[in-house]
């Protein structure tokens, strides 16, 4: 079964516009294809207005891409738009993966970040803890090398 093409292109626009590009993470289309094939992988848009899945109509503001386990999902990619930042959609995008995952049973989440990277208040916010550093995992285009965060919450 092929992804509903829509979704990728709505991820894909969000993904240009979000991901800073002197640090390499934004994905291309054809990962994000792939991993919307694979079982146990999840996305969720969300608009402007905070409604999720947007309606066709409406521009896609952010989106989540995450791959379950068992009993832990990571969530791999989040991103909100720099026209619509800081109006509280981070929030109600992780909010909804949370419940999300807790609906699919899952008792662990993890993530990594870049060390600094201000996704860390919001994911602090919602429960996050760190438990891990990869020291200078990520690699700048200038050439600085950064500490990549493992973040987990343990869900009820
Ligand atoms: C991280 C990101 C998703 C936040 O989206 P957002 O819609 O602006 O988040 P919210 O408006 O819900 O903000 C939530 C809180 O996070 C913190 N925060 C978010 N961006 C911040 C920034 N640039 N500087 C400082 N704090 C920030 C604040 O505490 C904020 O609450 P406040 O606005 O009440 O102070 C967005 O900045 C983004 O897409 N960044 C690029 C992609 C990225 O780095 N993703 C995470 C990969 S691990």
């Amino acid at each position: 079964m092929l992804p509903p093409l829509d979704d990728v292109d709505r991820i894909m626009e969000v993904m240009a516009a979000a991901f800073p590009a002197e640090y390499g993470e934004a994905w291309n289309r054809r990962q994000v294809s792939d991993a919307l094939l694979l079982a146990g992988t999840h996305h969720v848009l969300i608009a402007p207005d905070g409604t999720s899945p947007p309606p066709s109509h409406e521009p896609t503001a952010g989106f989540s891409l995450s791959r379950g386990l068992f009993d832990e999902e990571e969530l791999l990619l989040f991103a909100i738009s720099p026209a619509w930042r800081r109006r509280g959609l981070g929030h109600m995008l992780l909010e909804q993966f949370i419940t999300d995952a807790r609906n699919r049973g899952k008792k662990r989440l993890f993530l990594e970040m870049r060390r600094n990277n201000p996704a860390g208040i919001l994911y602090a916010s919602h429960g996050f803890r760190p438990i891990g550093i990869r020291p200078r995992y990520y690699r700048a285009l200038n050439g600085e090398r950064i500490d990549a965060i493992t973040q987990e919450l343990v869900i009820e």
